[in-house]
C-alpha cells in the first residue's frame, strides 16, 4: 500500500512520520519542489526504523512525480501555511494554483488513488480539486473536520479534567475560524453528555478556543500547526487503506445532503478503501441547522473568488 504527501513541510514530514512509525502503509513517497528537502526527510525518517522498529519504505523527491506512480492516497498539503494573524482564506490566490498542479500531475501517475486535500483555504481547494480531477466524488476528501474534532476533545478534557480518550466530540462545517461547528449539543464524557459536567459558560469557552485552535498556535508558533495535522491525516489514510469503515467528520461534495448542493463540507461520512463511502445524518436540530448553512454561505463565497482569479 503506497502513500503519496505532496509538500514535505511540517504538516506533510510529520503525516509521512506517523503513517510510517504507526505501520499504516509498506510505502511512502514525499515529494516536494525544494530540492533535496524531501529527500533529507525521508532519509531522516528511514534512520528512525530500528528504534522505532517498522519496515515502511518512506523516499523522498524533488518533484519527481513519476516516483509517486500507482499511488493508492495521495496526500496534497503543498502550498504556504499561514502566519499569525492571517485567516487561512488569505491563502487562497497562491495556494489555488499550486493545488490545480499537484492535482493535475498526481493523477498522470496514479489514476486510482483517492486524494485527500489538506492546503488552505481547505474547504475551497477541496472544491478545486474535485472540479479540476472530475473524480468520482466519493474519491476527494478534504481533511480539516478530524483535526478540528481532536482539538475540540482536547479542550474539553482540559476543562473536565478527564482523558482525552475518554471524551467523543465531532466538529463539523467549514475548516474556519468562524465557519466551523463544534457539536457542543452531542460531545460526550463516556457517553454522557458534556453539558452535565461543564457550565454553559464554559461550553461556551471549549467551543470559541476549538474554533481558533489553529491561529493559536500559528500565533504561538510563528507558523501553522503541525503535529496535530500531521495525525489527522495519517487516522484519515489509516481508514482509507485498512478499510476501517471509521466515521469522520470530513469535507465531502455535498450533493443534497445536509441542505446543500454543489459545494464541499465538513459532515460526518463513513471512510473506507474506497474513499468516503456514505454520509451519515446525524439530524442537526434548528439551531445547528441554521449555523451550518452560515458557514455553507462563508464557504460558497469563497469558492466563488475561485472564478475571479487566475489559477
Ligand atoms: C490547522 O492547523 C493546518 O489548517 C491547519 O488548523
Amino acid at each position: 500500500m503506497k502513500v503519496t504527501i505532496v509538500g514535505a513541510g511540517n504538516v506533510g514530514a510529520t503525516c509521512a512520520d506517523v503513517i510510517s512509525f504507526r505501520k499504516i502503509a509498506s510505502e511512502v513517497v514525499l515529494l516536494d519542489i525544494r530540492e533535496n528537502f524531501a529527500e533529507g526527510k525521508a532519509l531522516d525518517m528511514m534512520q528512525t526504523a530500528t528504534l522505532i522498529g517498522f519496515n515502511t519504505a518512506v523516499s523522498g523527491s524533488t518533484n519527481d512525480y513519476a516516483k509517486t506512480a500507482n499511488s493508492d492516497v495521495v496526500v496534497i498539503t503543498s502550498g504556504v501555511p499561514r502566519k499569525p494573524g492571517m485567516t487561512r482564506e488569505e491563502l487562497i490566490g497562491i495556494n489555488a494554483g499550486i493545488v490545480k498542479g499537484v492535482t493535475d500531475n498526481v493523477l498522470k501517475h496514479s489514476p486510482k488513488a483517492i486524494i485527500v486535500v489538506v492546503s488552505n483555504p481547505m474547504d475551497t481547494m477541496t472544491y478545486l480539486a474535485l472540479k479540476e480531477s472530475k473524480l468520482p466524488k466519493n474519491r476527494i476528501i478534504g481533511m480539516g473536520g478530524i483535526l478540528d474534532s481532536s482539538r475540540f476533545k482536547c479542550y474539553l478534557s482540559m476543562a473536565l479534567n478527564a482523558p482525552a480518550n475518554d471524551i467523543e466530540g465531532m466538529v463539523i462545517g467549514g475548516h474556519g475560524d468562524t465557519t466551523m461547528i463544534p457539536l457542543t449539543r452531542l460531545a460526550s464524557y463516556k457517553g454522557v453528555p458534556v453539558a452535565q459536567f461543564l457550565s454553559a459558560d464554559g461550553m461556551k469557552k471549549v467551543a470559541a478556543d476549538t474554533m481558533v485552535g489553529g491561529a493559536t498556535l500559528t500565533g504561538m508558533l510563528g507558523t501553522s500547526a503541525w503535529y496535530a495535522p500531521g495525525a489527522a491525516v495519517a487516522a484519515l489514510v489509516d481508514s482509507i487503506l485498512n478499510d476501517q469503515k471509521k466515521l469522520f467528520p470530513c469535507c465531502v461534495y455535498l450533493d443534497g445532503e445536509y441542505g446543500q448542493k454543489d459545494i464541499c463540507l465538513g459532515v460526518p461520512v463513513i471512510i473506507g478503501k474506497n474513499g468516503w463511502e456514505k454520509i451519515v445524518d446525524i439530524k442537526l436540530n434548528e439551531e445547528e441547522k441554521a449555523v451550518f448553512n452560515k458557514s455553507a454561505d462563508a464557504v460558497r463565497n469563497m469558492n466563488n473568488v475561485l472564478s475571479t482569479i487566475a489559477i
